[in-house]
């Protein structure tokens, strides 16, 4: 059978070749894939390559019958969340309980109409096309929420001042940022630029990025092309785009005396106005191979005297209240 992955796969299982055909007959007006198994083991075995989107089983089958399949199905790891719906001969409420009891979705009794079996079919499949859809979609995220951390450790391990950092100033830029009413998808997306502020350093040489001492007027305007890199890296990941103001724009002034563009007062963006603060707030109370860590005092004095000139004077207030707050 050609797979068509655009099709809901129902898996058909019965042992009578007749009421195969007449599920075959109701479903091919529809656009399915179907598969058939005539027994127990066969659904299983079945079931387990194909991965259907729906198996509608059979209840009185030689052997294994179709309330054990339905158990068996239902302690699979894999499979346990497959829509099952019975269909059967036996109309009694027992059976119907027993059916649902062995974790059955759905229970049909012949003789059924055949527009409720199509629409039965049609919003079971639907539904469940959804689901998958949805799991994909958290398993996509959480692989991407893990490359991203994996770049940040990445940075972490090659440029031993910035250890832990990434997390400190992410803490706190989201904290100012939630004090300023930024709110939704935009705080996820501060998140991750604050997590990845730094990714450009990865094209900076170790010979400039770790060197023991102050750098040369050369070396620094390589050194400033870690903004520029972290664009050209981000830019081409369409998920990580609306994450780029923080690598991009971190190090432009309030007074356009910045890099890389150059950019003055509202130019900025928020995220990296608010980012820049933090940044060297952090930079300044914690160890350095330069320097030693900065009292609180000394730093909090820098931070005000820069306040209009280097930082945004609105993102200087609030963050200067967080820090009382917590002091
Ligand atoms: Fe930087």
């Amino acid at each position: 059978m050609v797979e068509n992955p655009d099709c809901s796969a129902i898996l058909i299982v019965d042992d009578e070749p007749n009421s195969r055909a007449i599920l075959e007959a109701i479903l091919t007006s529809e656009r399915y894939q179907l598969y058939y198994a005539t027994n127990g083991l066969e659904a299983l075995a079945y079931a387990g390559r194909v991965i259907p989107d729906l198996i509608l089983l059979d209840v009185m089958m030689p052997g294994m019958d179709g309330f054990e399949v339905c158990r068996r199905l239902r302690t699979d790891p894999i499979l346990r969340d497959v829509p099952i719906v019975m269909i059967s001969n036996l109309d009694d409420q027992q059976s119907r309980l027993q059916g649902l009891n062995a974790g059955a979705d759905d229970y049909i009794s012949k003789p059924f109409s055949i527009a409720e079996l199509q629409a039965r079919v049609r919003t079971i499949t639907r539904l469940n096309r959804f689901r998958n859809l949805l799991t994909e979609r958290n398993q996509l995220q959480e692989a991407f929420e893990a490359t991203i951390d994996s770049w940040g450790r990445a940075l972490e391990e090659r440029d031993i001042e910035t250890k832990k950092h990434s997390n400190r100033v992410t803490e706190m830029t989201l904290s100012i940022a939630l004090e300023m009413g930024i709110e939704g998808d935009m705080l996820e997306h501060i998140r991750r630029g604050a997590m990845l502020h730094d990714i450009g350093k990865m094209g900076i040489p170790d010979a400039i990025l770790l060197k023991q001492g102050p750098l040369t007027p050369s070396e620094w305007s390589i050194m400033k092309t870690h903004c520029q890199k972290a664009y050209d890296l981000l830019w081409p990941v369409e998920f990580l785009r609306p994450a780029l103001d923080i690598p991009y724009s971190h190090h432009e002034k309030w007074d356009g005396t910045g890099y890389p563009r150059g950019l003055k007062g509202e130019e900025i963006p928020l995220a990296a106005r608010i980012f820049c603060v933090v940044d060297v707030w952090d930079a300044m109370r914690n160890e350095r191979p330069y320097h030693p860590p900065i009292s609180m005092e000394d730093t909090l004095a820098y931070i005000t005297s820069a306040s209009g000139s280097h930082f945004d004077p609105r993102v200087v207030d609030v963050f200067l209240q967080i820090i009382h707050r917590n002091l």
